[in-house]
């Protein structure tokens, strides 16, 4: 199965999960990106690897449209609901691979793409794509997580990112994920980070795979026992495995 195959059947087992799970929509957490995006009420935006719909569904009341572009069909199909059950009737949905978008050169003020760059096999390209398809001085709004500056931190980090789902390629520390955006033509002009406090049976719940569970809780409460944090601080408490993600919220003009 190739990579772009796997995404797929992982996003189809996760769709109706990730659309309502707690992590991603939490409230506070979709108005930090909305309240990042520079677009007015004449802004035409590109959302890649929308998923769901969570931050295409907050953005359109303030746009005039939003292209919400995705792999995969199922999760498009959430997004086209929640746009549905809004009333929302400018966005727009295509399916597709950001490696290769069918928009034409300069086609939006304002590309938007949040936890899509940990999926892909070959950052630059779909990177290269959003700096295409952004009009000059466009914006390009990205949110991901970031894995630890120490290699095999950020190493053991991604391969249990991976046992938990395959779909999942590597978070960037964050020196890489600048220089990613920096040679794909984007001048970074805002940039905040945080922790977001994570529990281990909320995230693997995410992922709707039960055979996958026992494995792991096993070898991430055995990192935690040990204290081996992996930079993402695996640790025990009240009982619980806890850990955090690193986001970065960054906003790139071409
Ligand atoms: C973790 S979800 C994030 C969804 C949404 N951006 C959000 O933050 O709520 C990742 C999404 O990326 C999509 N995806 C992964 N690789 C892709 C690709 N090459 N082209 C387009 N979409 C892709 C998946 O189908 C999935 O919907």
């Amino acid at each position: 199965m190739d990579h772009l195959q796997r995404v797929q059947q992982e996003f189809t087992r996760q769709a109706s999960q990730f659309a309502t799970a707690p992590a991603v929509t939490r409230g506070e957490l979709v108005q930090r990106f909305v309240d990042a995006v520079p677009a007015g009420a004449d802004s035409v935006v590109l959302d890649v690897a929308c998923g769901p719909g969570i931050i295409t569904a907050a953005l359109a009341p303030r746009v005039r449209e939003v292209v919400a572009f995705d792999l995969t069909p199922e999760m498009l199909s959430q997004a086209r609901q929640r746009c549905t059950s809004a009333g929302l009737t400018n966005v727009t949905f295509r399916e597709g691979s950001a490696t290769a978008m069918p928009f034409a050169d300069a086609s939006f003020d304002v590309v938007v793409t949040r936890l899509s760059l940990h999926h892909f096999q070959h950052p630059a390209e779909p990177l290269a794509e959003m700096s295409r398809v952004l009009k000059p001085d466009g914006a390009l709004v990205l949110a991901d997580v970031s894995s630890s500056e120490v290699a095999a931190e950020s190493e053991l980090h991604n391969a249990i990112e991976i046992l938990r789902d395959p779909s999942h390629v590597r978070m960037l520390p964050e020196s890489e994920l600048l220089d990613a955006i920096g040679a794909a033509g984007l001048v970074v002009q805002q940039h905040t980070q945080w922790h977001e406090a994570r529990e281990f049976e909320e995230w693997v719940r995410i992922v709707n795979d039960p055979d996958r569970v026992s494995p792991l809780r096993t070898v991430v409460r055995t990192l935690a026992r040990l204290g081996q944090h992996a930079g993402t601080g695996w640790s025990m408490a009240d009982g619980k495995i806890v850990f955090f993600h690193r986001w970065h919220l960054i906003v790139a003009r071409k």
